[in-house]
């Protein structure tokens, strides 16, 4: 049982261990090479035990935590205590020559832990004599706050020696993480060197850091961009472990924009300069990180694919179980939840293909797939999607006619599925929507509803066979009470947000339902327009409700049938966001996710708020469908409609 620790190094890590043993009761005693440097250590632990101690988070007083640390110059000071936590400068050659002057000072049976980021463990255990007493105990920055440790086995660690450090990392009330075998950059820092690595080679593409750090913090929701945590941790210390890394045989990229930074001394905000600029004095200041528009132009999946890919490889080679590779990333970094997680949130399949896409477009061997991935996808393993992946999740798929109904987790994916015929909407896919909408409001889990469609369109709007079928005003009155009034009532009363995915085209009765739901967002290369007057018909929410909420502009549109490219239904209002079409469903999921962290009381009631006000316009949405079964009866109704079939232009009477 460890009762004393040395800790050698009073740096920004040594202080701060110091600090975090002698809270928990344990005696410390905390070297370094010169008395000044241990002033220093001693005045930042008494201010941060002081305000400690006002917030009431420590039960002693802070004097009486401080007096359990004495300090001093002398090796020797060590000689009884149980277990010494190394944490000098990360060299080789000054930790050598530490654990060599040790080796005739500590007690018989002393454990030895070294903070090292870098530096192999049983390379250091080597030195030390004692390599089954030797094992890592990484803390991330700072001790005092970061709850949890990452223990790493040297070759030669005995099971007792882990065990009394897993021991200690629970006194100090740390969370741990156990890296099994000793390979270069452990765990943490192994993802770390991906994503940041990625982030700047995306840079360097043209990604502006604005964009890039506001896509991680509001679209991935990390506590800090890359750019800014490159600026925090301080660019010296990611590229020195960079380059530890790419020396003992790491396969990642050395960065020309970090060295350039390190070689003109703006390493981040110590320095008063590092991505963004800071106020001399070297203190903590965050740069203001705000949502940028072209945020959306930014590829998540891009950025997180390397470091699951370094996930998926711990987790083959057995360096790590996936519960702690989880673990130590949401801990330690903060991440909202581990890679293993966030690729089959992605997809494993859609992980793997970006992979290899950037593995063929670079020839880079680092972007090579790992097996694991390739077998998972192989065995249908694609993640959330099918509630296979590293490990379970609810996933249920259910058919109403051609609309499929899939429940992801906390939202529903509802799936126009009649590709060959663009999704156009005949009774059965009206009714289809309307079922599993309704059967996503019954479930309490579902908190937000996806429509996205497959193929090449999202809707060409009804179809126009079935409208040909219309040979009475009965015919189509008893279409509006059937199909489309159930419908347009369900969603003016629906108590859950919609969220729509339009890919390719959304025409007429296709372009109209998104005026009806909550957020749209649209690939790029979408095209919404209002043709119905070209077949002699009327779009009659796009002329009655549209108009209210949406916009005057359209007017236009109806009266001309003119395509309306995604950016300019953006500036209308039919769109709330236009993405490249690779992110559809990627930005859809995440508008899903923001909601699922609202209240759902909150989101009831708004959502009741906007339907009031949508349902104002029901008796005008009620014209216009009176209408269109008028028109249904008229010459020309039936001229645009077989006009529109043999692709010839309708020769119009005006009756
Ligand atoms: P630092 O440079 O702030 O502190 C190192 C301290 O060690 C200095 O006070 C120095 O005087 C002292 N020292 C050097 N040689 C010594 C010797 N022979 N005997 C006694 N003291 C000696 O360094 P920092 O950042 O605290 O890093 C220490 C270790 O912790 C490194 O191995 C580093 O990789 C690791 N680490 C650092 C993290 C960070 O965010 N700074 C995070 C996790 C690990």
């Amino acid at each position: 049982m460890i009762n004393s620790v040395g800790v050698i190094g009073a740096g920004t890590m040594g202080h701060g261990i110091a600090e975090v043993c002698a809270i928990s009761g344990l005696e410390v005693c905390l070297v370094d090479i010169s008395d000044e440097f241990l002033m220093a250590a001693r005045k930042k632990i008494s201010w941060s035990l002081d305000s400690l101690a006002r917030k009431k988070l420590i039960s002693e007083s802070a004097e009486k935590v401080a007096s359990r640390i004495r300090t001093s110059i002398d090796l020797n000071d060590l000689s009884q205590v149980d277990c010494i936590i190394e944490a000098v400068k990360e060299d080789f050659t000054v930790k050598a020559g530490l654990l060599k002057d040790l080796s005739h000072i500590l007690k018989p049976g002393c454990i030895i832990s070294s903070n090292t980021s870098t530096i192999p463990i049983s390379e250091l255990a080597s030195v030390s004599g004692r390599p089954e007493s030797f094992i890592g105990l990484h803390f991330s920055n700072p001790p005092i706050i970061m709850p949890i440790v990452e223990i790493i086995m040297g070759n030669n660690t005995q099971e007792s020696t882990l065990n009394e450090i897993k021991g200690l990392a629970t006194r100090l009330k740390k969370d741990f993480v156990v890296v099994k075998k000793d390979v270069a950059g452990f765990l943490i820092n192994r993802i770390n060197d991906r994503i940041i690595t990625e982030a700047l080679a995306m840079h360097e593409e043209g990604s502006s850091i604005e964009d890039m750090d506001s896509m991680v913090r509001f679209r991935l929701n990390f506590p800090m961009g890359i750019f800014e945590l490159l600026d925090f941790v301080g660019i010296d210390i990611v590229f020195n472990a960079n380059r530890e890394l790419r020396d003992r045989g790491f396969d990642t990229a050395s960065s020309k924009i970090l060295e350039g930074k390190v070689k003109s001394g703006k390493i981040g905000i110590k320095a008063g300069e590092g991505f963004y600029s800071y106020p001399a004095g070297g203190g903590y200041y965050r740069h203001m990180v705000i949502p940028t528009q072209e945020m959306y132009s930014v590829n998540p999946l891009r950025l997180l694919s390397t470091a699951i890919n370094e996930a998926a490889w711990i987790l083959k080679n057995e360096v790590a179980t996936a519960e702690d590779i989880e673990k130590s990333m949401i801990k330690a970094m903060n991440w909202p939840e581990g890679p293993l997680a966030m690729a089959d949130r992605f997809g494993i399949n859609n992980v793997v293909d970006m992979l290899k896409h950037l593995h063929a477009t670079t020839g880079l061997s680092r972007y090579e797939p790992n097996s694991l991935l390739l077998e998972m996808v192989e065995d249908g393993k694609l993640g959330m999607e099918n509630g296979k992946g590293f490990r379970k999740w609810d996933a249920e798929t259910t058919n109403f006619g051609s609309v499929i109904f899939r429940k992801q987790q906390n939202y529903a994916v509802i799936t126009l599925n009649r590709p060959e015929k663009l999704n156009a909407l005949n009774e059965d896919e009206w009714e289809g929507i309307r079922l599993a909408l309704e059967s996503a409001g019954e479930d309490d889990a579902i908190r937000s509803i996806i429509i996205n469609a497959k193929g090449r369109a999202f809707c060409a709007g009804d179809d126009i066979e079935m409208m040909k079928g219309w040979k009475s005003k009965q015919d189509v009155d008893s279409w509006v009470r059937n199909y489309a009034t159930p419908l347009m009532e369900l969603l003016e009363r629906y108590p859950k947000p919609i969220i729509s995915a339009v890919n390719g085209f959304a025409f007429g009765g296709g372009c109209e339902l998104n005026m009806m739901f909550d957020i749209v967002i649209a690939a790029e290369d979408a095209v919404f327009s209002l043709p119905e007057g070209l077949i002699g018909a009327i779009p009659p929410i796009g002329t009655t409700l549209g108009m209210a909420l949406i916009s005057r502009k359209l007017a236009r549109y109806a009266l001309t049938g003119e395509w309306i490219p995604a950016k300019d239904a953006m500036e209308i209002g039919i769109v709330d966001v236009a993405v490249p079409a690779e992110q559809l469903f990627i930005v859809a999921a995440e508008f899903a996710g923001k909601i699922s962290k609202m209240s759902p009381l909150s989101i009831r009631e708004i959502k009741a708020a906007m339907n009031s006000v949508r349902s104002v316009f029901s008796p005008n949405v009620s014209l216009g469908t009176d209408a269109l079964a008028r028109l249904s009866q008229t010459k020309d109704f039936a001229e645009g409609q077989d006009a529109f079939i043999h692709k010839r232009k309708p020769a119009w009477t005006g009756k």
